[in-house]
C-alpha cells in the first residue's frame, strides 16, 4: 500500500513487534510459543483500540491529598469475534476490560456459492449502545470481516463505534474492507505485501486458527 488511509491504524514497528512477529511468523514456533507471543500482540491491538475511546475529565485525590487532573472512560464495550480464530483475542480483551460483554458470529464458505455465508450469531441485547471491537486476526481478502460487520450495522451499531482488530492484515483486504466501511477504523499489527494463490497473507503466519488452536 503506498499510502495508509487514517482509518488504518498500523501498531508502531518497533524492536519489540518485530521480534514478536518474528517469532509467531516462524514454521518452527511450537504452539505454546505461538500462542504467548501472539497473545502479547493481541494485547497491544486491545490498548491501541482503548487509546480511540473518548474520555471525560475526572480529578481524582491521591493519598497526598493532591488533585490529579486524570481522565475516565466514557461509554460502554463488547468484544465480538469472528468464530473460530477471534475467540483467540477474546482474553486479551478481558485482561484489559474487566467483565467485558463479549459476543460471537460464525461464518463459514458456503459450500454451493463459495460466498461467506453467516451460520449463528450470539451478540450483547445492548449492542447498539456500545463500542464494539471486532475480532479477527487475519484480514485476508476481507469477505468474513465485512459481513460480520453487516450483521453488527444490521443490530444498530453505528460504523464509527466499530474497531477492527487484526494482528496481520492484506492490502487487499483493507480495500475491500474499506470500499464497504470507509469509516471504520483497522488496527493492525503488520501490513503484508499481498495474498497468495490460495487467499493466504503472504508471508503471513500460515493458519492463525490452527496454529493457535493446533487442531
Ligand atoms: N487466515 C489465516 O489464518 N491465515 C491467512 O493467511 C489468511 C487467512
Amino acid at each position: 500500500m503506498s499510502s495508509l488511509s487514517p482509518n488504518v491504524l498500523l501498531l508502531e514497528q518497533t524492536n519489540q513487534l518485530k521480534g514478536l512477529f518474528s517469532i509467531i511468523r516462524s514454521k518452527d514456533t511450537h504452539r505454546s510459543d505461538f500462542v504467548f507471543y501472539s497473545d502479547r500482540i493481541i494485547r497491544l491491538l486491545v490498548e491501541k483500540g482503548l487509546e480511540q475511546l473518548p474520555v471525560e475529565t475526572h480529578d481524582v485525590q491521591t493519598p497526598l491529598d493532591v488533585t490529579y487532573e486524570g481522565v475516565k472512560f466514557l461509554g460502554k464495550i463488547c468484544g465480538v469475534s469472528i468464530v473460530r480464530a477471534g475467540e483467540s483475542m477474546e482474553q486479551g480483551l478481558r485482561d484489559c476490560c474487566r467483565s467485558v460483554r463479549i459476543g460471537k458470529i460464525l461464518i463459514q464458505r458456503d459450500e454451493e456459492t463459495a460466498l461467506p455465508k453467516l451460520f449463528y450469531e450470539k451478540l450483547p441485547e445492548d449492542i447498539s449502545d456500545r463500542y464494539v471491537f471486532l475480532l479477527d486476526p487475519m484480514l485476508a481478502t476481507g469477505g468474513s470481516a465485512i459481513l460480520a460487520t453487516e450483521v453488527l450495522i444490521s443490530r444498530g451499531v453505528k460504523p464509527e463505534r466499530i474497531f477492527f482488530l487484526n494482528l496481520l492484515a492484506a492490502p487487499e483486504g483493507i480495500v475491500a474492507y474499506h470500499d464497504k466501511f470507509p469509516n471504520i477504523k483497522i488496527i493492525t499489527g503488520g501490513i503484508d505485501p499481498k495474498l497468495d494463490a490460495k487467499k493466504r497473507i503472504e508471508p503471513g503466519v500460515g493458519d492463525f486458527g490452527d496454529r493457535y488452536y493446533s487442531i
